[in-house]
Parts: C-alpha cells; sequence; structure tokens
C-alpha cells in the first residue's frame, strides 16, 4: 500500500513538473482538474489510491463492530456460564427415617445427585441463592408407614429465608404409603436460602430408590 502510494504521488509530480526545463513554459499550478487532464495515468493511481484507502477504512470499521460484537456475545456467554447452578439431592442413599420428633427441625438431604455451582450446602440442607433470578425448585416427600392405619404423617415444608412457602402432607391413613410433591417457580434475590423444614410430628423414610428428593435450579437471572 505504502509503496504504490508513494509511486503514485512521485508519478503525479514527474506529469506536472519535471519536463519544464529552462526556457520552457512555467507549470500551470496542479488542480485536481488539470491533474487529470495533463496525466491521465497518474490520476487514475491516485483515484484507485484513494477508493482503496477508502474500502480499508470501510472493513477496519466493520471489523471494529464485528469484534465489539463478538466481544458482548462472549461477555453474555461468560455470564451465563459463570451463573449456573442446579441441585439434586435425596435424604439418602442407604436406609434412613427422620421424625416423627417434638419439635420441627431442618432436614439435610445427605445424598448429592448434583451440586452444580455448589451452592446446596450438605452440612445445614441450605441452598444459596447465588444471584437474583427465577428458579425452580421441586420437594417431594415420602414415607412407609409400615401398616394402614398408622398415625405417621408424610410432610415437609418448603421454606425462603425460613418462611413456608409450600407445605407439603399426607396423611391418607387408608394405605402405607404416603407421599406428595411441590414443584414451584420462584423468584429469589441473591443470598436467599432455601431449606427443607420437618414440622413435629411428620416423619420421611427412604432407602436407595430416592423417594425423598429436594431439587432446584436456576431458570434464568434477572440482575
Ligand atoms: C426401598 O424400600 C421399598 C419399600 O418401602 C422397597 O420396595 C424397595 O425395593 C427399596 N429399595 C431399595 C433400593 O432397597
Amino acid at each position: 500500500m505504502r509503496g504504490l502510494l508513494l509511486l503514485c504521488l512521485f508519478g503525479t509530480v514527474l506529469g506536472n513538473y519535471s519536463w519544464n526545463g529552462p526556457g520552457q513554459e512555467a507549470p500551470t499550478k496542479p488542480t485536481s482538474d488539470n491533474v487529470c487532464l495533463t496525466d491521465t495515468a497518474s490520476c487514475g493511481c491516485c483515484l484507485m489510491q484513494k477508493q482503496m484507502h477508502r474500502m480499508e477504512g470501510y472493513f477496519n470499521m466493520s471489523l471494529d463492530e464485528l469484534q465489539r460484537k463478538v466481544n458482548r456475545a462472549q461477555a453474555a456467554l461468560n455470564n451465563v456460564r459463570s451463573s449456573r447452578s442446579a441441585f439434586s439431592v435425596a435424604l439418602t442413599d442407604t436406609r434412613r427415617c427422620v421424625g416423627p420428633n417434638r419439635a420441627g427441625s431442618p432436614i439435610v438431604y445427605e445424598y448429592v445427585f448434583l451440586n452444580l455451582g455448589d451452592n446446596y450446602n450438605r452440612v445445614d440442607g441450605v441452598f444459596t441463592a447465588p444471584r437474583a433470578g427465577v428458579y425452580s425448585l421441586a420437594l417431594t416427600v415420602y414415607s412407609d408407614s409400615g401398616a394402614p392405619g398408622s398415625l405417621l404423617m408424610a410432610c415437609a415444608n418448603l421454606r425462603v429465608n425460613g418462611a413456608d412457602v409450600a407445605k407439603l402432607n399426607d396423611a391418607n391413613d387408608e394405605d402405607q404409603e404416603d407421599s406428595a410433591t411441590a414443584v414451584l417457580a420462584l423468584q429469589l434475590a441473591a443470598g436467599d436460602r432455601v431449606s427443607v423444614y420437618l414440622p413435629v410430628g411428620c416423619s420421611l423414610c427412604d432407602n436407595a430408590s430416592h423417594y425423598n428428593t429436594f431439587s432446584g435450579f436456576l431458570l434464568y437471572a434477572t440482575d
């Protein structure tokens, strides 16, 4: 490009001045019009040069614009990646019953299927929302009371920040197995704590069949 430009300028200078030796007519002052008249080759070269500059500018601009768009898409993708959050846990993987107790207590689900983002705490059983968004939450309770007519109830409450959002209860005395499920989509703020609470008198039993599960995931972020 630069070589062509120099050649082009040189050509223009030669075309206008170099043939005017002593005693010859003074050169006419070159303007863009008469340059084209007196030296069409040089003029064509310059026009081409101009056109190439314009094209170069245009492509550079388009490239910059594309790069900006790629950067924006990349940032959005990274944002989605970094906010991935999903968990799914079960009461146990062996054999375990919780309750009935004289006082309500939180349930800590021991068996972890998935804890993407590490937002479910295995020690206290609490899922902490990593960021504001709409979350899907699901809870299934199950108990095998051992015999029809037993007073045991399969029940538990889904809680957000200690407040009940769904109470599950199956105390149908006519069969031996009791079960209930709730699935909710909830708007949560960053740091909201989702947990399961076992009220007085409720009991859940499970084994490796995973009848008691607690799951949630970020459907989409809203911040
Ligand atoms: C879990 O217990 C049920 C009875 O409540 C039984 O039918 C089932 O086979 C058990 N599952 C496993 C994996 O032991």
